[in-house]
């Protein structure tokens, strides 16, 4: 049915700030209100009560799942998360560069060896998709595990999908309040609507490419640093600060360098992200058993002096920070633990638009020039 003819573009809205899409039932992101709602469920509700199992089976199957629902998806994402030899060969003669290039590489190589990456089929995006969710934890422990030359270890069949990443980064068996910390991380970071990263994910998928190609192109959008690089850039900033009685001198250089404070503002949310709460709560536990509150009192007195500077308020990105630094994840994988987190809604968006799809392709509004005339080359001038 060829569409009706469109006037020329009016209105520009860069960025498609305040543009609506399409519409979605993975999530709802209230920037007035600062509410988060994930498939009807408020993220209150789901913060430090569901596991990241529940929350991805709740992101890819439209509700939480039952007690023998729950065990088959725990035992699906189990039975994926090991790695296939191929692709260990392969992650062994990768440069050890930026964790987020390397983990859109090997989701690359994964995907170049699935024959049936071009099926499509609602079944197989969901078998791939399961299959993403699992192994990213081993890709990013085996990057690190690799690059620091320690001996290689694989996914322990009893331990659940934070606590595997934490036990392969390190080799031994987390302790319960990191596991749960990390769960929570992952629980509040799964998905986040119509996110740079996940439009990026849902306009490749809109052209009916495979799963592993809006991945990745997920990927390359969250490693920027306005988007998903903000948490380690956050970290950056606090070890660069050093201790709370600096933290003014830095905010008055900051604001008089005209440069961003990593971790503050967003474009939807109006107030706090409502995340955050959750996120500071989860850091000031693990601040207070660590015997290191240093990390947590500068991100308390940076929260508060950058709101009097600038009235901004903190994003996702801020108190992730400093949770992920108190559970011992290295500063440079920070970015990967938001793609751990965001493989699910990522997912869960790119089953969305290719069960109901529309090529996404918005207009531009030309402000270059008009009916120039071709010149021959022995008459050009460098211009
Ligand atoms: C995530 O979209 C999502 O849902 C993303 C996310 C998710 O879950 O997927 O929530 C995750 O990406 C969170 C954001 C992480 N990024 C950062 O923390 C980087 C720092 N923050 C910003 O650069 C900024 O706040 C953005 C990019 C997040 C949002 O920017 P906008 O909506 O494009 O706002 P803007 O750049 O137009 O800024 C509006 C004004 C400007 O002032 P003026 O130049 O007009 O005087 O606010 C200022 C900005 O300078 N401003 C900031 C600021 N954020 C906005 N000034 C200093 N520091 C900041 N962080």
């Amino acid at each position: 049915m060829p569409s009706t003819p469109t006037a020329g573009p009016t209105e520009v809205r860069k960025g498609l700030e305040g543009v609506v899409a399409s519409e979605t039932r993975l999530s709802d992101v209230d920037g007035l209100k600062c509410q988060l709602i994930y498939r009807g469920y408020p993220i209150d509700e789901l913060a430090g009560k569901a596991t990241y199992e529940e929350v991805s089976y709740l992101l890819l199957k439209g509700h939480l799942p039952a007690r023998q629902e729950l065990a088959d998806w725990t035992a699906a994402l189990a039975a994926s998360r090991a790695l296939d030899p191929e692709i260990l060969k392969l992650m062994q003669l990768l440069p050890f560069g930026n964790p987020m290039a390397y983990l859109r590489t090997v989701i690359s190589a994964i995907g170049l060896s699935d024959e049936r990456d071009d099926d499509g089929s609602p079944t197989v995006l969901s078998e791939q998709a399961v299959d993403l969710i699992a192994k990213v934890p081993t890709i990013i422990a085996t990057f690190e595990l690799l690059r620091r030359k320690r001996p290689m270890l694989g996914p322990r069949p009893d331990l659940g999908h934070a606590a595997n990443l934490l036990y392969m980064l390190r080799g031994e068996t987390p302790p319960a309040e990191h596991v749960s910390a990390l769960d929570t991380y992952l629980v509040l970071l799964a998905e986040h609507s119509f996110n740079a990263s996940t439009f990026s994910a849902r306009t490749a998928i809109g052209t009916r490419t495979d799963l592993y190609s809006a991945i990745v192109a997920a990927i390359g959008t969250l490693k920027g640093p306005l988007h998903g690089a903000a948490n380690r850039k956050t970290m950056e900033v606090l070890q660069e600060i050093g201790a709370p009685e600096r933290v003014d001198a830095y905010v008055e250089k900051t604001k008089a360098d005209r440069q961003r404070f990593m971790g503050f503002g967003h474009r939807v949310y109006k107030g706090e992200d409502p995340r955050a709460k959750h996120l500071r709560r989860t850091a000031q536990a693990l601040a207070v058993s660590s015997g290191e509150p240093k990390w947590f009192d500068i991100s308390e007195r940076l929260q508060q002096r950058v709101f009097e500077a600038k009235q901004l308020h903190v994003n996702v990105d801020f108190y992730s920070a400093s949770l992920l630094y108190y559970i011992g994840i290295p500063v440079d994988l920070f970015t990967t633990m938001f793609a751990c987190a965001r493989m699910a809604g990522w997912c869960a968006h790119v089953m969305e638009q290719a069960a109901d799809n529309r090529l996404i392709r918005p207009l531009a509004k030309y402000v270059g020039p008009r009916d120039l005339r071709f010149v021959p080359l022995d008459r050009r001038s460098a211009s």
